[in-house]
């Protein structure tokens, strides 16, 4: 049975105690962060993240981040090797941020899929950090979505394919950032973004100013090539339906469509500012188009909503690949599994 909590409003001193226990004592708990849904289990037990792979049926090779609450914890559980790591964590967490670091043993092979690292995350969300804080202990948690299908930015969208595989899920409202924290490594001494998120290329580069971001970002990997992160080479963030990415300036995106729906019954997933040009029966706004930080908010949930509406097929404007809008176009790509016109 899943037990729901409500703390849209408020957080409940005792129903927090309860989920922190559960997660504690080896169960499972979704729960929000500032940047999607996660689904948690006490990262120091094996058994209990066993459980998560197997609630999302989610590849064996594919490791999980750990959620801290504060800094003593991150030497609890990783090695900081340099100071380029030590200024990358003072600087973006807490946060969405998560940095690749050297595992120490406590961390079990389940939870790094067998690498010697791990990916360590201080959430700054208050719901998440209260539990981790009742948890007494790390908690290993991927995104709360079934593996390959977009992430949860609020409950609802989660909660049916979850009721009943988890102990407990906390219901927070809707996430503030809406796409996954970003992912990096420092490798050779350069910090390497394996997964862009809010905190963008420019914003490292402020602190250190060679930082990079990976090639695999926004490239297809291909068969058996060897990857920093065994994340880039899943299908990810996509609905059932086919859905095709469509590049170019305004004028050339809204030709492009226009083109494709005089053939076919597609839903065009756009900005506020063309809906009207563009004219198609079923439009889902994404916000406006020099809005990144409200079309990252929205980008899952309209991704759900398009997927509802038993059309052939998804057309979602993209955007351009700088700032946050990487980290747009790096969940596009993917959900559109590199079917770009
Ligand atoms: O915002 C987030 O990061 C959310 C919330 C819940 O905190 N979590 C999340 O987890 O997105 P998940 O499991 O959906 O994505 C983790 C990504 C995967 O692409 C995984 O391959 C990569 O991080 N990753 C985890 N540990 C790694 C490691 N040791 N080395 C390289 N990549 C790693
Ligand atoms: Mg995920």
């Amino acid at each position: 049975m899943t037990q729901f909590y409500d703390f849209r409003q408020n957080i409940n001193d005792n129903e927090i105690r309860h989920c922190g226990k559960a997660i504690k004592e080896g169960g499972l708990v979704i729960f929000p962060t500032e940047t999607v849904y996660g689904i948690g289990a006490n990262a120091l037990l094996e058994e209990a993240t066993k459980k998560i792979y197997t609630a999302k049926g989610r590849a064996s090779d594919n490791p999980l981040i750990v959620h801290i609450s504060n800094y003593n914890m991150i030497e609890e559980i990783a090695e900081i090797s340099n100071e380029i790591e030590a200024k990358l964590i003072s600087s973006f967490m807490p946060g969405p941020f998560t940095i690749i670091l050297k595992k120490k043993d406590v961390i079990p092979h389940t939870v790094s899929a067998g690498l010697e690292t791990v990916g360590v995350r201080m959430p700054s969300n208050e719901i998440a950090r209260r539990l981790i804080e009742e948890a007494g202990v790390p908690i290993a948690a991927p995104s709360a979505n079934i593996s390959g299908r977009p992430s949860g930015t609020t409950l609802q969208d989660i909660k049916e394919e979850f009721d009943g595989k988890v102990d407990a899920m906390i219901d927070g409202g809707v996430v503030t950032i809406g796409l996954e924290s970003t992912v990096v490594k420092v490798i050779d001494g350069t910090p390497t973004i394996l997964r862009p998120g809010k905190v963008t290329l420019e914003d490292i580069q402020k602190v250190i100013a060679k930082a990079k971001v990976s090639d695999n970002v926004m490239n297809e990997v291909q068969k058996d090539q060897k990857v920093e992160s065994p994340g880039m080479k899943y299908r990810h963030y996509a609905p059932k339906t086919e859905c095709i990415l469509i590049k170019g300036e305004r004028q050339e995106q809204i030709q492009k469509i226009q083109d494709k729906l005089r053939t076919t019954n597609a839903c065009v997933v756009g900005f506020k500012e063309d809906k009207e040009e563009i004219n198609a029966k079923h439009f889902v706004c994404l916000g406006s188009r020099i809005n990144l930080e409200e079309v990252a908010k929205n980008l899952f949930m309209k991704l759900r909503k398009a997927d509802s509406l038993g059309v052939k097929l998804i057309l979602i404007q993209g955007t351009k690949e700088e700032g946050l809008g990487l980290a747009i176009m790096n969940r596009l790509i993917r959900a559109c599994e590199y079917k770009v016109i």
